[in-house]
């Protein structure tokens, strides 16, 4: 045996890439978790109506109406309406210069504190995180965990949610996934044997998995205003305070519940499994539950061969998620340690999802199958349990963001699947809305997430767009499908991408984050970018996703991403049909050729990847590159977009066709952050009172969130807020010439 500490991919770094279709390309059982006292011994909106009825759109010149009338709450759900909901007319504060320095700059007149990073007690009690990282992996469940991602800060007043209360809340957050080498006392440790099966030549350490396992899923953490009243700080005794790992048992909910393809040892009737996965991007729902993501849920998978156990359409639908015969999974090899250290049945063994058994009740084949959802989590109460939302279909999730709603017409939800070549889908419910289930918790969840259609988009060249029903029976989804026979909605559902190849999807460049303008009620969805764009066949261009382009001799696809949007016909989110162009092409502003925006130094950016329309439609673009970042590490910057159509017909450099918006300048997109070297900026939220905005930095590559004197990387929360205590981004405050 020897010991090996090798590097090998990072989780976030995987680009799962198993699209292999032709599609044109316009185109508890019981809780088993440790329960607080084990631990403690143990050790250590506005309305659709509004904004496309009696109000103007917003435009692209400088006579932009922003006159809107505050909508007061009763139709504007769980987006917060208190405070100023004027969006600035241009961006005046000074643009964060390029930086490559260990530590994270803000603009002027703004203050930037790190806040909960990796291993933050969650309770009295446990101790706080040290730099020799001996703390026991069982305490993680009561800790911050790592790689912090999307969040939300959920309003409070006494015990129930309130989209305008701004001196308390609750932030709830994704933990996507983990940095070995900083989370362990021994680093990445892998015992190696030669002689062993094919899947367990590779061996990591008991209590290495249960702390990564521990490391992932969500965190709920009560905060409250600081006594000078800037920022917030956590209540560390709250009831709140939660931690939701990949062991937590977990509800299947709508179509896929009680599925033969989800049962398991673990659940034979297939209604249940333990834990999320890989949550990514964050989401919020108009009834004020929060919606995390399962992204990347393969790297903590191992198949073996059973390829002759399982029908060939169940052997394509897993192939197609990224799962082949004969994979011991990615770098987390979290099925391998000795089954003699597990301390729950099955601890290690559930995340090997090969077919062992004479049947599926026998093994895990289907544990793959039970992630990979839309979640619901109801921070308000404690005890109740994420909620998998199957209609929502399955893919590499990577956040949710949901349409104005309107009383009386259906709730609906956009949604990125990120790997090459993936798509764009939207969840219709079949409930129409009705304000009074604001507050409604997990009930309203069922009501509106468990019944209802997914939808993949295609995108045609003329700059129109289509949504195709994945629904059984309908567009050749059914038992006829030669790839992968469609037996009911089921099947549909779990196998979501192979349902959209046979519609005729359009393969897009990486979907990332989604949000929705709450000015134009335009969709906005990052391609963060796409190496295989234009290089492997699969993949030609298309006017959507229309760069390839040569970068030091070498072809690198689309390299630097772009952001796509469209508007629905009629203003309705449930329409059919679309109008789509452009927004902003990322690039390095001396990029010339491929600088279709007309970025400059102030604002040029690489690998958009978070996206956030505040509720004054000021648009947050965040980045997570790998090709600028000689020039400059990961950023915030803030936009004010226009609309569709607002700019021109183009031809890129490879000689694709397409429509790019207005271009960018110094008054409607500025770098507002760059975060320390090394690292992913993602994840954000504001207070609703506009006057705090919580970002997360991913995996500093320095000292960074150390603990004072510390060496050990940490991810974290920053904690972003003015001077003076205003509100960010406040035209009356910032000036041309920096802040007053
Ligand atoms: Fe978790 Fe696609 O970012
Ligand atoms: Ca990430
Ligand atoms: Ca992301
Ligand atoms: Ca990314």
């Amino acid at each position: 045996m020897t010991l090996l500490n090798k590097e090998l991919e990072l989780a976030h770094e995987i680009v799962e890439d198993s699209n292999p279709t032709n599609n044109t390309d316009f185109q508890t059982i019981i809780n088993r978790r440790l329960n607080r006292r084990s631990i403690l011994k143990g050790g250590t909106g506005l309305t659709a109506a509004a904004f496309f009825g009696a109000l103007p759109l917003v435009g692209c010149s400088d006579d932009d109406d922003n006159s809107r009338p505050i909508v007061e709450n009763g139709n504007d759900a769980a987006i917060p309406a208190q405070g100023d909901l004027k969006r600035p007319e241009t961006l005046k504060f000074n643009a964060v210069a390029h930086s490559t320095a260990e530590a994270m700059t803000v603009a002027d007149g703004y203050k930037a504190e790190i806040i909960l990073p990796l291993g933050t007690p969650l309770m009295p009690g446990i101790e706080d995180w040290k730099d020799n990282r001996e703390q026991s992996a069982e305490s993680f469940e009561w800790r911050m965990g790592d790689n912090h991602d999307g969040m939300w800060f959920f309003g409070k007043k006494g015990n129930g949610y309130d989209a305008k209360a701004a001196e308390n809340g609750l932030l709830v957050m994704n933990h996507e996934y983990v940095n070995s080498e900083e989370l362990s006392p021994f680093g990445y440790y892998v015992i190696q044997d030669k002689d062993a099966a094919p899947l367990f030549q590779s061996r990591r350490l008991a209590s290495d998995i249960r702390r990564e396992v521990n490391c992932h899923g969500v965190a709920v953490v009560e905060m409250t205003r600081r006594a000078d009243g800037k920022g917030y700080e956590m209540v560390s005794t709250s009831k709140y305070n939660r931690r939701i790992t990949s062991s937590t048992t977990s509800q299947l909910a709508g179509p896929v519940a009680g599925s033969d393809l989800v049962k398991t040892k673990f659940d034979p009737t297939g209604y249940q499994t333990r834990g999320i996965n890989n949550n990514c991007g964050a989401g919020l729902s108009p009834w004020g539950t929060y919606l995390t993501t399962e992204e990347n849920f393969l790297g903590v998978f191992a198949r073996g061969q059973d390829a002759s156990q399982l029908s060939a359409g169940h052997n394509h639908g897993r192939e197609r998620y990224g799962a082949s015969e004969n994979s011991p999974g990615s770098r987390y090899l979290w099925h391998t340690p000795d089954a003699k250290d597990a301390i729950i049945p099955d601890e290690f063994s559930r995340w090997d999802m090969t077919a062992v058994g004479t049947n599926a009740t026998e093994d895990y084949r289907n544990g793959f199958n039970t992630f990979g959802y839309i979640t619901e989590i109801d921070p308000f109460d404690p005890k109740s349990m994420p909620q998998k939302r199957t209609a929502m279909g399955r893919f590499a999730h990577e956040n949710c963001a949901y349409a104005p709603v309107e009383q009386g017409k259906p709730v609906v939800f956009y949604m990125g699947d990120d790997a090459r070549g993936e798509y764009i889908y939207k969840f219709v419910s079949n409930a129409v809305w009705s304000n009074s289930d604001i507050g409604g918790g997990l009930k309203a969840g069922d009501k509106y997430l468990n019944d209802g259609t997914l939808y993949v988009a295609i995108f045609n060249e003329d700059g129109s767009g289509e949504w195709k029903a994945l629904i059984h029976g309908q567009n050749g989804l059914d038992a006829s499908n030669s790839e992968l026979p469609f037996s009911g909605q089921d099947e549909v559902l779990i196998f979501a991408r192979a349902a959209a190849d046979v519609v005729g999807a359009t393969k897009m460049d990486r979907p990332e984050w989604v949000s929705v303008s709450p000015m134009t009620g335009e969709v906005y969805v990052t391609l963060t970018n796409n190496t295989n764009r234009g290089v492997k066949e699969d993949q030609p261009l298309s006017a959507s996703n229309p760069r390839s382009y040569q970068v030091d001799g070498k072809n690198r696809g689309n390299e630097n991403g772009h952001i796509i949007r469209w508007a629905e016909a009629g203003g309705d989110h449930a329409a059919m049909s679309f109008e789509w162009d452009i927004y902003l092409f990322a690039t390095p502003y001396d990029l010339t050729a491929e600088n279709l925006s007309q970025l400059n130094d102030s604002n040029d950016l690489s690998s958009p990847d978070g996206l956030y329309f505040d509720p004054r439609g000021v648009l947050w673009i965040q980045t997570d590159d790998g090709a600028y970042t000689d020039t400059t590490s990961c950023m915030l910057l803030a936009a004010l977009p226009g609309k569709v159509s607002d700019g021109t017909a183009i031809t890129t450099s490879a000689g694709q066709q397409t429509r790019v918006g207005m271009p960018a300048s110094n008054d409607n997109i500025k770098r507002f952050f760059v975060g320390p070297e090394g690292c992913e900026v993602t994840g954000i939220t504001m207070t609703p009172d506009f006057k705090t905005l919580f970002i997360n930095i991913q995996h500093p590559g320095n000292s960074w969130g150390a603990i004072k004197g510390g060496k050990i990387p940490r991810s974290a929360t920053v904690m972003i807020t003015r001077d003076d205590g205003g509100v960010i981004l406040a035209e009356s405050f910032d000036t041309a010439e920096g802040v007053a």
